[in-house]
């Protein structure tokens, strides 16, 4: 079975996308790597795609035709779906077209709730009792765009930006592989602008609601 060929877009630490190559090395899983992409050059994230005999090179942000560079080696390398895994830069409209319904991204709290930055401290500071994450296709409103799967995380009493930040890391590294997992087996479509997931009842409830 061929596998899906999946382009991960990164600015620094890479827990994700190490997360997504862990998941692309089980010889069943139905997509690989084919290439990551930093905008940073330091991103700790490229050593982790080197160390795995993955193809990751940057592309800085200031180069007057990033998006256009982004677009070609994307395609040059036959990318079929991009994942967004803290990529700290706004795409503009013109790539999100052209990568329309193949390109996701994942953010660490229940949108439409709290979108764009310090997503924590404003989670804290709302007073909210459940948090978590959530991954979407990308539209041109930030952390805007069809929702594919959320996880659900409790806000402790005594929590920090830290704690919390971390309570919910560990749930996306289990969260994103999973819906690349979905969409690679061609489970995933867009209808009306939300979407649907075929046999939903497979996906182990323990995933979405991990602390329940
Ligand atoms: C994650 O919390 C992700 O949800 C957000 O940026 C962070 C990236 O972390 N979009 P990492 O680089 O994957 O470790």
């Amino acid at each position: 079975m061929a596998r899906l060929k999946v382009g991960v877009l990164i600015s620094g630490r890479g827990s994700n996308l190490q997360a997504l190559i862990e998941a692309c090395a089980a010889p069943d899983f139905p997509a690989e790597i084919a290439l990551v992409i930093s905008n940073q050059p330091d991103a700790a994230g490229l050593d982790r795609a080197k160390a795995a005999g993955i193809a990751a090179r940057t592309i800085s942000h200031r180069d007057p035709v990033f998006e256009t560079t982004l677009n070609a080696t994307l395609r040059e390398t036959g990318v079929e779906l991009v994942c967004l895994a803290g990529f700290m830069r706004i795409l503009g409209d013109g790539f999100v077209a052209a990568w329309s319904d193949r390109l996701i991204n994942i953010h660490p709290s229940l949108l439409p709730a709290f979108p764009g930055l310090d997503t924590h401290r404003r989670a804290l500071a709302a007073g909210v009792r459940i948090s978590g994450c959530t991954v979407h296709f990308v539209r041109p409103t930030v952390d805007a765009g069809p929702i594919i799967i959320q996880a659900a995380v409790p806000v402790l009493g005594d929590d920090t930006e830290r704690r919390l930040a971390a309570r919910i890391l560990a749930v996306e590294h289990r969260l994103y592989p999973m819906t690349l997992r979905l969409i690679a087996e061609g489970r995933v479509t867009i209808l009306g602008g939300r979407v649907e997931i075929a046999r939903p009842g497979e996906i182990p409830p323990e995933l979405i609601y991990p602390g329940g």
